[in-house]
C-alpha cells in the first residue's frame, strides 16, 4: 500500500483534477483517471505523513451540492411521491396502519441534503482486515456510495471508486485524494470490464441503484448489474482475489416469501421496475456465489446524519418490513455506510450475514463489534 506523503498532501487539488479530465478527454476504458498521486490542499491531510496504513487519516472528500433524485428503489423518494392513499401495514399485510401513515413514516427524516455534510463515524474502528487493503466501490457517486468511499478513506482502506460519471467523481473531489482511484464501472456493461475496475481490491462494496426505467433500470442495474458484480469479483484475480462482498439492498426484498405480499411499501416499490424482487434475485446470486457477504437491507434512507437520524438498530433477515409496528423506518446514510465499511473491517464477523437496519434515537448506540453478533 502507497504511504500518503506529506510532500503529495500539499500539491495542488487542480492538478489532480487535470489529471482526471486529460484521462478521460484520452479515452481510457477501465480507468477514467489512473492513480491519482497528487494529493489535495485539505489540511486534514497534514497527519498523512504518519506512517502505516492503518494509522492513517486522510481528508474527508469535500461534499458536493445534493441532487436527490427519485428513482426506483428509493424508499424515501417512494414515500414523498406516494404522499397519500389507503393500505395495510401489518406483518401479516393486512393490518391496521394507513399506507399514507406507512408511506409518510418511511419519509420521515428524509427532507433535509447533502449540505449538511458527511458525518466522521465516531465509532468506526481501524482493526486489521484479513489483508484486505483496497476496497472498489460500485456506485461511488451515489449517495451513499460516497459515503462509503469517504468513510473507507478514514479507516485507511485504498480505495477503488467505480464510476459512471468522471465529471460527478470530480465534483465529489475524488479527484483530489490521492487514496482514491477513480475507475469507470457501469455494471451493466459486461463483466469483463468489472473485472479490470476491481482490479487488486480484495474487497466489493456494491451500492449501486437503478434510475428510472428502459436500459438503466431495476432488472439491468439492480439484478442483472449485481449479478455481473459478483461474477466479476469471482473472476478478479488482483490482490489474491475479492475475499469480501458487500450489498446494499433493502428492506422488504424477500416480503412476499414471508407473509408481506400486500405490505403496501412492497407493493409501491415493485411499481419501479420491480425493484424489490429484482433485489432479491441478485442477492440469492450474491449468497449462492460462495464469495464471503455481507447484505445491508437499509429502511429508507436519510441524507441527514446519525445524531439526526439516530442510532443504529440491526435486525435479522426478514425481520423489519417499514411497519408502524417496527422500532423505526429510517436510517441515515452515513449508518448505512458505517455497516458497509465494518462489514470490510470484520470480514469473518460479518461472514454471509443478512442485516436489516433501521436507527432510531431511542436505540442504545452500539459498538461496531456488536454490528454483526446478532445477525444469524
Ligand atoms: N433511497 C432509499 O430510501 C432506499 C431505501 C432502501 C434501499 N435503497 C437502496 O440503497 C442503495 C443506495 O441508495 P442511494 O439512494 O444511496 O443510491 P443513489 O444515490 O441513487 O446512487 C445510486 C448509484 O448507483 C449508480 N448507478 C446507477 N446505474 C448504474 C450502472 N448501470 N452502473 C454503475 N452504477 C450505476 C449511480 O451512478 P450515478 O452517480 O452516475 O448516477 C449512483 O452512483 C440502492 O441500491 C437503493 O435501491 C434505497
Amino acid at each position: 500500500m502507497q504511504a500518503v506523503t506529506q510532500r503529495q498532501c500539499s500539491a495542488t487539488a487542480a492538478r489532480s483534477t487535470a489529471r482526471l479530465q486529460n484521462s478521460v478527454s484520452r479515452g481510457a476504458t477501465s480507468h477514467l483517471a489512473g492513480t491519482v498521486r497528487d494529493g489535495a490542499q485539505d489540511p486534514s491531510c497534514r497527519g498523512a505523513a504518519s506512517q502505516g496504513r492503518l494509522r492513517r487519516r486522510c481528508a474527508p472528500l469535500p461534499a458536493a451540492a445534493e441532487h436527490a433524485q427519485p428513482r426506483p428503489g428509493d424508499a424515501d423518494a417512494a414515500a414523498l411521491s406516494q404522499g397519500s392513499g389507503s393500505g395495510s401495514g401489518s406483518r401479516s399485510g393486512s393490518g391496521s396502519g394507513s399506507r399514507r401513515d406507512v408511506l409518510l413514516g418511511l419519509s420521515a427524516g428524509l427532507a433535509a441534503g447533502w449540505a449538511a455534510g458527511l458525518l466522521g463515524p465516531s465509532e468506526l474502528r481501524v482493526w486489521a482486515a484479513e489483508g484486505i487493503t483496497t476496497v472498489f466501490v460500485a456506485g461511488s457517486t451515489g449517495n451513499t456510495g460516497r459515503r462509503v468511499v469517504q468513510q473507507l478513506r478514514q479507516a485507511g482502506f485504498t480505495v477503488r471508486a467505480g464510476v459512471r460519471s468522471a465529471s460527478k467523481a470530480l465534483a465529489l473531489g475524488f479527484g483530489a485524494d490521492p487514496g482514491v482511484e477513480v475507475v469507470e464501472a457501469d455494471v451493466t456493461k459486461g463483466v469483463d470490464a468489472l473485472v479490470a475496475a476491481i482490479g487488486d481490491a480484495q474487497a466489493v462494496v456494491c451500492a449501486t441503484g437503478a434510475a428510472g426505467f428502459g436500459p438503466n433500470g431495476a432488472a439491468q442495474v439492480d439484478e442483472q448489474g449485481t449479478i455481473n458484480l459478483v461474477d466479476a469479483a469471482l473472476r478478479s484475480p488482483g490482490g489474491g482475489g475479492v475475499r469480501k462482498f458487500v450489498l446494499v439492498s433493502s428492506l422488504l426484498t424477500n416480503a412476499a416469501a414471508v407473509g408481506q405480499g400486500t405490505n403496501p411499501n412492497y407493493v409501491f416499490l415493485n411499481l419501479f421496475g420491480g425493484v424489490l424482487d429484482r433485489k432479491l434475485k441478485a442477492e440469492k446470486y450474491l449468497r449462492a456465489s460462495g464469495l464471503n457477504y455481507t447484505i445491508i437491507r437499509p429502511g429508507g434512507l436519510s441524507n441527514e446524519p446519525e445524531s439526526a437520524v439516530g442510532n443504529l438498530i440491526v435486525s435479522g433477515e426478514d425481520t423489519l418490513f417499514a411497519l408502524e409496528t417496527d422500532p423505526s423506518r429510517v436510517i441515515s446514510r452515513d449508518t448505512v455506510a458505517a455497516v458497509a465499511v465494518q462489514a470490510v473491517l470484520q470480514p469473518e464477523a460479518s461472514r454471509d450475514k443478512v442485516l436489516e437496519v433501521v436507527a432510531s434515537p431511542a436505540a442504545p448506540k452500539l459498538s461496531p463489534e456488536r454490528w454483526f453478533a446478532g445477525a444469524p
